[in-house]
């Protein structure tokens, strides 16, 4: 299986930035974890460095936002660079209303599952999407182990898709390495934090 290759930028080294960066550029787009202090226990970073991000890398913007209020800052992530924007299912957001101003940003709007939201519960959404992203992690941290037990989310989305003819990605984040890359079965990207920039990975060779 081959998969688009998303690096998770929170996991660089930012004492070496610039080299850093030049990895990054080998990934298909760049993985920003927004992370606010209240939906997740971390704080990482917000649109202008994000901004910096997309100037340093000239890659795409892949915007996954950890926050309890998303509808107070997505407006600030519609910027150059960003192709789409990813909300969680269990944050506070009225998930319509912030995928239609997403989308009339003309940004591609996705849903993320935390590991205990089953993936039923986000069947109706899905017509409305272009991207699930399925955590295999809990959302906070880069460095943690996948948590296995989430994997067959991927095989369940993947034949609803099928069978409602739809055709948003699936997107595998949290814990992804060489080792487990060949279980995540038939999804269509996955994120990678510390497997990519650790330096074990041989970007462009991801082929399972
Ligand atoms: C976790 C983040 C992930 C994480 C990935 O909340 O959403 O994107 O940074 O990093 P690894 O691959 O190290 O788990
Ligand atoms: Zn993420």
């Amino acid at each position: 299986m081959n998969y688009r290759i998303a690096p998770s930028i929170i996991a660089a080294d930012w004492s070496r930035f610039e080299e850093e960066m030049e990895k990054a550029k080998m990934g298909d787009f760049v993985h920003v974890d927004v992370m606010d202090g209240h939906f997740v226990p971390n704080i990482t970073l917000g649109p202008d460095v994000a901004k910096a991000l997309y100037r340093a890398t000239g890659k795409p913007l892949d915007v996954h936002l950890m926050l309890t209020h998303p509808d107070a800052y997505i407006g600030r992530f519609f910027f150059e660079g960003v192709f789409r924007i990813t909300v969680h299912y269990e944050s506070a957001a009225i998930l319509t209303y912030t995928f239609n101003r997403i989308r009339e940003a003309g940004i591609k709007v996705g849903v993320a599952i935390s590991p205990d939201t089953p993936a039923e519960r986000v069947f109706k959404l899905l017509p409305r999407v272009d991207q699930v992203l399925v955590m295999t992690v809990y959302p906070g941290f880069s460095g943690q182990r996948m948590l296995e037990w989430v994997l067959p989310k991927v095989e369940t989305l993947h034949r609803f898709r099928e069978e409602m003819g739809l055709r948003f990605t699936i997107t595998v984040d949290g814990g992804v390495n060489v080792e487990n890359l060949k279980k995540i079965g038939p999804a269509d990207e996955v994120v990678m934090g510390s497997a990519f920039f650790g330096g074990r990975m041989q970007v462009g060779k991801f082929t399972t």
